[in-house]
């Protein structure tokens, strides 16, 4: 009944302590080459390893990270559990950075930026956050919490998911045409969606098109669902005021790609939010001992939709 962990020495060892300590009848390794394969029943990993076949009982393969599309769900046989990563570390961070992105947006920091580079020594009239509307489009872990961050600062909230929610203080929108009224009521819009196949592209020019002129964007999905040349093209007409961007397709980008020196893009290479391995130790060996309860993994991923 083995625990396989694929992913850094440097997050295995903090893992195997949490193990040895608080699950110790699961044996933990971190070895692939010496263990052996048909002992292994978890697996965590951030993709799905090219070998995969070779663990014949495997049980659960848990994503070190939040989202799950770089493990190619379909790559999966179809009796192992797909786990996501729901830990507390990993919601802080993003609470943090969306929150420094949402602040640098609302009090014009890239403009000042360009500013300063230029030697330009002028005040941009300030909105008050009360009239800077925020939208989140996806309503899971993540969305929620950042939601529940920003709300002393008084701005608006609002966000929107696939099925109907009800969160205190926040506007909640679902399916098309909650989506639609979102969008022309959002100036800072942030995305935390999933990437699947209805997501993937989603934030494009039509979609820019439809939140109020001078809108800017927070982008900490995936990549695949942004549009680089819309985006541009939008900051470039004035459509959007600014983005920060944290996540891109490739990664990283070539060098010649024009997010890296775009005036009104700040850019980070994918740090959002990083899971932290002694909450995420934590979170898996609570889901290891559901598990063994006959209880299902919090986390567990619906594969028909993807996420
Ligand atoms: P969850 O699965 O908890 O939440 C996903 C939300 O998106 C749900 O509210 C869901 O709706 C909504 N959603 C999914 N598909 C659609 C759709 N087609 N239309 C409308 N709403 C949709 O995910 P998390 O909050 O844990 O994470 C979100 C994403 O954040 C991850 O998948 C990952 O890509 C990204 N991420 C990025 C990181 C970074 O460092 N940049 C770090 C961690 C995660 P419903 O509520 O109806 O199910
Ligand atoms: C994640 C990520 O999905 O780091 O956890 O992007």
């Amino acid at each position: 009944m083995t625990f396989l962990f694929n992913s850094d020495a440097r997050r295995g060892a903090i893992f195997a302590d949490a193990f040895a300590r608080d699950l110790p009848d699961v044996p933990f390794t971190i070895d692939a080459a010496t263990v052996d394969p048909d002992a292994v029943r978890y697996l965590i990993s951030w993709t799905v390893p090219d070998n995969l076949a070779r663990y014949g009982n495997l049980e659960i393969l848990f994503s070190i990270g939040a989202g799950v599309d770089q493990l190619r769900l379909d790559a999966v046989p179809p009796n192992v559990m797909i786990v996501r990563m729901i830990e507390e570390g990993i919601v802080r961070m993003m609470q943090e950075y969306v929150t420094l992105a949402v602040l640098a947006l609302h009090r014009n920091l890239p403009a000042y930026l360009a500013q300063q580079r230029d030697g330009e020594w002028r005040d941009i009239p300030q909105l008050q956050a009360r009239s800077r509307r925020i939208g989140v489009l996806g309503l899971g872990q993540l969305g929620r919490a950042v939601l529940d961050r920003l709300k002393p600062f008084g701005f608006p909230l609002a966000g929107w998911s696939r099925s109907p929610r009800q969160i205190e203080g926040v506007t909640c929108h679902h399916g098309e045409l909650g989506l639609e009224e979102m969008l022309a009521a959002s100036d800072i819009l942030i995305c935390l969606l999933p990437l699947t196949e209805d997501t993937r592209g989603f934030l494009d020019a039509d979609l820019f098109a439809k939140l109020p002129k001078g809108a800017a964007l927070v982008h900490t999905g995936r990549g695949p669902q942004l549009d680089h040349e819309a985006l541009v093209a939008a900051l470039d007409s004035g459509q959007l005021s600014a983005a920060m961007i944290d996540v891109t397709d490739p990664e990283p980008l070539p060098a010649s790609h024009p997010f890296w020196s775009h005036p009104k893009i700040i850019l980070t290479p994918h740090v959002a939010s990083v899971t932290q391995p002694a909450t995420a130790a934590r979170a898996v060996i609570d889901n290891i001992r559901r598990y063994h309860a006959g209880l299902d993994p919090i986390g567990l991923v619906d594969r028909s939709r993807g996420y």
